[in-house]
């Protein structure tokens, strides 16, 4: 079974969902440890509720991104994990993590990339006037929201839509092709070759 750690900040709904495959059996990976670097969110709670054993890594408690990301790091090793999954990490990762993982650190970001990366994408995406939204599953490189494409899925911006509408839309992709794409990854199914991915089928 491949190890499978998740980073979070936040809310975890794309937690819960890599939780719910991995309970349907779906996950072809296993959920070893959810690592927040803030207290009290929800995510942890989904965590616990799910028996997944959780760290809590303050990042202000750590004089530098690089002695926080040697703490994820130590983590993530101690809990065996063979696959870092961030989902709404409110932090960038630095070399550390991906020199400690390489090739095995993979995102979600709530938009069609390269369009409307970093924060608020979904607004980005209404103030420029797109009629397309979506989200991706990349892998992490050193910049921001910039890694090798794994996975998308569109979603239409309807008239009169609002921030949380279209965030809410996007969502709803989000739990669908993030767990296929860790699935992809947990079974060995996902080659790069340059900046092009290629996921064979199951
Ligand atoms: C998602 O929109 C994800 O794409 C972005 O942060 C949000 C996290 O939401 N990176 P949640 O914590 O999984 O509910």
């Amino acid at each position: 079974m491949t190890g499978i750690g998740v980073l979070v900040s936040g809310s975890g709904s794309n937690l819960q969902a890599i939780l719910d495959a991995q309970a349907r059996g779906e996950l072809g990976g296993e959920v070893r440890v959810v690592i927040s670097n803030v207290a009290g969110v929800r995510a942890l709670e989904r965590a616990r509720a799910a028996n997944v054993p959780t760290r809590v890594l303050p990042h202000r408690e750590f004089a530098s991104r690089e002695a926080f990301d040697d703490a994820l790091v130590a983590a993530l090793v101690e809990a065996r994990v063979e696959i870092v999954a961030l989902a709404g990490f409110m932090r960038i990762v630095t070399r550390r993590v991906l020199d400690a993982f390489p090739g095995r650190v993979v995102n979600i970001h709530p938009s069609l990339l390269p369009a409307f990366p970093g924060l608020h994408a979904q607004r980005q995406a209404l103030d420029y006037g797109a009629r397309v939204a979506g989200c991706t599953v990349h892998f992490v490189d050193e910049g921001c929201d910039s890694g090798p494409i794994i996975a998308q899925a569109a979603v239409p911006v309807l008239d009169g839509d609002t921030e949380d509408a279209l965030a809410a839309r996007i969502l709803g992709e989000e739990h669908r092709v993030y767990p296929a794409a860790l699935r992809a990854l947990a079974e060995g199914r996902v080659t790069v070759a340059g900046r092009r991915v290629i996921l064979r089928p199951a």
